[in-house]
């Protein structure tokens, strides 16, 4: 039995042409809607996401925990500014393989690296700022990773920190708190959906004031 990775990217590959990040993102779309759920950030967060990517710097830096299907990170990628680089992060094989192929099927492997690892043991080995951080992993480590972020000099100021679900469905509060009081933040909830559902879901976007 494939996975639910596999089945969304064969429904993908036989719904949208290679290369039309558009196309194949609505497909993923259609798929999470009308087939099995999917975890990606969906229609309504992914245009705030991106938003986010557009206002980097050519040349940028932006790093994503968590890729599932590899469906945010096309979405980053056909974002980036001239010149600018997405590494994700992901420690489940099957998403790995999977997203590396959603990668590779919208022509994005020249701007997107996907790393199969733990954000715990990935982090400390990244060097250099990231402009913009996406976290969309598991939720409980939201706050730990981000203060590891932190402490692996990272962030710079200015540095934009994306984090999905922290609606109230994830029990957000931790990681609100610390973003909110740390001192290290301006920061804003931005209240929108669950990924093809009408539950409240939230996302959280703070500047590292350094
Ligand atoms: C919500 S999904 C990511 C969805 C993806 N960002 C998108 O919008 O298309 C969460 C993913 O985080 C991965 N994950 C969970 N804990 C992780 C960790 N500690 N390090 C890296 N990836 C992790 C899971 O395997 C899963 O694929």
């Amino acid at each position: 039995m494939p996975t639910i990775h596999q089945r969304a990217l064969d429904f993908v590959r036989s719904n949208a042409p290679p290369g039309d990040v558009t196309a194949i993102l609505a497909a993923f779309d259609d798929y999470g809607t009308n087939h099995e759920f999917l975890m990606n950030v969906g229609p309504e967060k992914g245009p705030m996401l991106t938003a986010m990517v557009a206002a980097q710097p050519e040349g940028g830096r932006v790093l994503e925990l968590g890729c599932f299907c590899g469906y945010s990170s096309i979405l980053i990628g056909s974002a980036l500014p001239s010149g600018a680089t997405l590494t994700g992060i992901e420690i489940d094989p099957d998403s790995v393989a999977i997203a590396r192929q959603t990668v590779e099927y919208a022509g994005l492997s020249d701007r997107v690296e996907i790393i199969e690892g733990g954000s715990g043991d990935m982090i400390p080995t990244l060097t250099d700022p990231f402009d913009l951080v996406f976290l969309d992993h598991w939720k409980d480590l939201y706050k730990t990773d981000l203060i590891s972020i932190e402490s692996n000099n990272l962030l710079r100021a200015g540095s934009t920190v994306f984090a999905d679900n922290v609606g109230p469905l994830f029990n957000p509060e931790e990681y609100l708190e610390y973003v909110g009081t740390s001192g290290h933040y301006d920061t804003k909830y931005h209240k929108s959906h669950i990924e093809y559902t009408n539950r409240e879901d939230g996302v959280e976007i703070s500047v590292y004031r350094g």
